[in-house]
């Protein structure tokens, strides 16, 4: 009997080895330990052997009982766990493809714009977003109490120090530092108190350009302006100057483009002008030259602004500038 009892366990562990399938397991277990299984009609022995071998007999078949079950709970375990581990590798699944960044649209543009100026022989310069009053308006001719300043709603972080309104200061920063010939343009940040809107933003990009040399002409700031359009846009986009105001230049212009979608037709965009506003230029106003300590006499220069986010409006056919700030991942994978 006791016989019996031992090879009832080897046999269970020569089958508990073999399992692969959960079929196998629940096969295992009916075999075993079912209601009808081996250790179930093992006890039926216990009728059998005469009542002095009954509590041996009974002692080694509950200890079977126990060490099959232990085993085999212990087996079912695992063998969820390796199906579970199994389930998550399906290598036949296609790989997931990660995120990847990109540029955002307005660093596109401005790469592509100091591309075309550094083709035209221009350096870039880099100036501060956090200004002294003195380069973001006194030594661009734009004292105190000057109407002039109404014309930027600015930021001042205290009465001397304010967050830069155009990228203009980057002109006094470069001419304090180096003498003539001066061929810069200076990308970058710049700050209004606007309230936001379709298109408004406290804050914008802006490209500011400066020539100075002896004998430069009004004839060459608008030949380089073309050959920008020309570059950026098309050769078939016209320029075109309309007398303005600027404190920093004399004479000043503002300065066209033909629209860009109807290339001068009309459209709704240009609302039929064919015209299309981008910024302001003019000759450097001599007070800019005597406040960087140039001599007026001897050097002429130009200088002109120029929007990256108007330009990269126009580019890729955006009506709102706020989408370009809002950081939305639909719109910024787009480009
Ligand atoms: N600073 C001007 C602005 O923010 C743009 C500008 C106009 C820049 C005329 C210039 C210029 O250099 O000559 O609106």
């Amino acid at each position: 009997m006791f016989e019996e009892v031992e090879k009832i366990k080897k046999a269970y562990f020569e089958d508990a080895k073999k399992v692969k399938t959960s079929d196998d397991v629940e096969k295992l277990r009916i075999k075993y330990l079912g209601r009808k299984g081996a250790v179930s009609s093992a006890f039926t022995m216990m009728e059998e052997v005469p009542n002095d071998k009954k509590p041996m007999l009974g002692k080694a078949l509950n200890q079977l009982k126990t060490e099959l079950e232990n085993h085999f709970a212990t087996l079912q375990q695992e063998f969820k766990a390796s199906l579970n581990k199994r389930e998550t590798i399906d290598l036949t699944l296609p790989g997931r493809k990660p995120n990847t960044g990109r540029k955002h649209p307005i660093a596109q543009v401005e790469d592509e714009i100091k591309t075309i100026f550094k083709g035209l022989g221009f350096v870039v310069e880099d100036g501060p977003e956090i200004e002294n009053d003195f380069y973001n308006f006194e030594a661009l001719n734009i004292p105190k109490s000057h109407p002039a300043r109404d014309m930027q709603d600015t930021l001042y972080i205290n009465d001397d120090i304010v967050l830069r309104t155009h990228t203009s200061p980057v002109q006094i920063r470069v001419m304090e530092k180096k003498q003539p010939p001066v061929r810069m343009i200076a990308p970058g940040r710049v700050y209004r108190r606007d309230t936001p809107d379709a298109t408004h933003s406290p804050f914008f990009h802006q490209v500011e350009g400066l020539v100075v040399d002896k004998d430069i002409s009004f004839a060459d700031l608008k030949g380089v302006i073309e050959a920008f359009a020309h570059r950026m846009f098309g050769k078939d986009i016209k320029v075109r100057f309309r007398p303005s105001f600027f404190p920093f230049t004399e004479p000043s212009a503002e300065y066209d483009f033909n629209c860009v979608f109807c290339r001068g037709q009309g459209c709704r965009v240009c609302k039929q002008t064919g015209w299309i506003e981008i910024s302001g230029a003019g000759m450097v106003h001599p007070n800019v030259f005597r406040a960087v300590g140039y001599d007026p006499e001897i050097y002429s220069g130009y200088a002109f602004g120029m929007g990256i986010d108007r330009i990269a409006m126009l580019k890729f056919d955006i009506d709102g500038i706020r989408t370009f700030f809002e950081n939305d991942i639909r719109f910024l994978t787009q480009f």
